[in-house]
């Protein structure tokens, strides 16, 4: 049985036994263990069914800190480290001796990110190794944004939850590499890529990838529920499939053809912070309920809409027929 609770000395004291325990951050909770420790890292990939070749960030408290596991820092991805850490930022850096291969899947770059949650930063800091730490997920599935959605798929597999509430974000951190003279968004997330240029200047966006993506959080079919999910228009949906089976997931408004104990009001203020937040554990809540399908509306393709956008239409590119 998985214990959840706010005590850090605990979550301490197992991290430091070589032991993984779920953790909070601003975006999504990870599944953490001693990023230096190989053991410790196969048994995050195995816990969370993840494929070797599909690396891990790698979590610490301080860009002093950040510094002593990576090489150089291209200026440009200095000035968003300053600018965006602690916070939903993501760093592919040149990675030092220190990290081990099978933390970064045979790559010389390191993931590397400071997660703004204030338990996690607390327990960082009184450990004298980094976090790697995956989503707390099982591989493809949706994110967790809470610690009951990490024990509803965790239980029983790692001792310890600790609990820091509802993610503030919501959307997993937006992940930037710098190559070949160019800042690159890997994985859009929760820094808005507007945000991002403020700092950077124009980036290039990677839209998908095929065999070998360089984030697989990009691989075609990923952070999908179980139930199939459509962008399909309503009006098409409704067509071909009995209406009691059918699941909405709306942005602002609940549209009037379904009961609205079928939809799920992303933000009724039209926030996309607040849509964001929302966003994974409506995904669950619908994946729970007795349905044939969900249809989703995309929400405006602006700022952290991009990256729901971006998620949606992952989502619905998985079919489990
Ligand atoms: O917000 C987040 O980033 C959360 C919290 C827990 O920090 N973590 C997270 O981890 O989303 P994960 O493992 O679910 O997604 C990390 C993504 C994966 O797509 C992985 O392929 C990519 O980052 N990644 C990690 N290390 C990499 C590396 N060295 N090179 C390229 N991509 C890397
Ligand atoms: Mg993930």
């Amino acid at each position: 049985m998985t214990k959840i609770g706010t005590d850090i000395h605990l979550a301490r004291q197992l991290l430091m036994e070589g032991q993984l325990v779920a953790v909070p951050t601003e975006t999504v909770y990870g599944l953490a263990g001693n990023a230096l420790d190989t053991r410790v890292v196969s048994e995050i990939f195995r816990v969370k069914d993840r494929p070797s070749f599909d690396p891990l960030i790698v979590h610490t408290d301080s860009l002093v800190r950040v510094k002593d596991l990576t090489g150089d820092i291209p200026v440009v991805l200095a000035r968003l480290a300053d600018r965006f850490m602690p916070g939903p930022l993501t760093l592919l850096l040149p990675k030092t001796e220190k990290i081990p291969d099978l933390v970064t899947s045979g790559s010389p770059k390191v993931a590397i990110r400071i997660p703004d949650h204030p338990l996690t930063l607390t327990l960082l800091g009184q450990l004298d190794f980094p976090l790697a730490a995956p989503s707390a997920n099982p591989f493809g599935y949706i994110s967790p944004t809470s610690a009951q959605h990490v024990f509803d798929q965790l239980n029983g597999k790692i001792p310890y939850i600790l609990d820091g509430g509802q993610c503030s974000i919501g959307l997993e951190s937006t992940i930037v590499d710098y190559d070949q003279g160019q800042v690159v968004i890997l994985r859009k997330g929760g820094i808005a890529i507007e945000e991002i240029e403020k700092v950077a200047g124009k980036v290039k966006v990677m839209e998908s990838s095929t065999s070998r993506p360089s984030a697989p959080g990009m691989l075609d079919q990923h952070y999908a529920p179980a139930i199939t999910l459509t962008l399909d228009p309503l009006a098409e949906v409704l067509t071909r499939v009995n209406p009691a089976k059918i699941g909405l997931l709306v942005f602002n408004k609940i549209r009037s053809e379904l009961s609205p104990s079928q939809q799920l009001v992303l933000s009724p203020d039209s926030s996309l912070q607040e849509a964001a937040q929302n966003f994974f554990s409506f995904l669950r809540r619908l994946d729970k309920m007795d349905l044939d399908i969900i249809v989703a509306e995309t929400v405006p393709e602006v700022g952290l809409g991009q990256a729901i956008n971006d998620k949606l239409k992952r989502a619905a590119r998985k079919t489990n027929s």
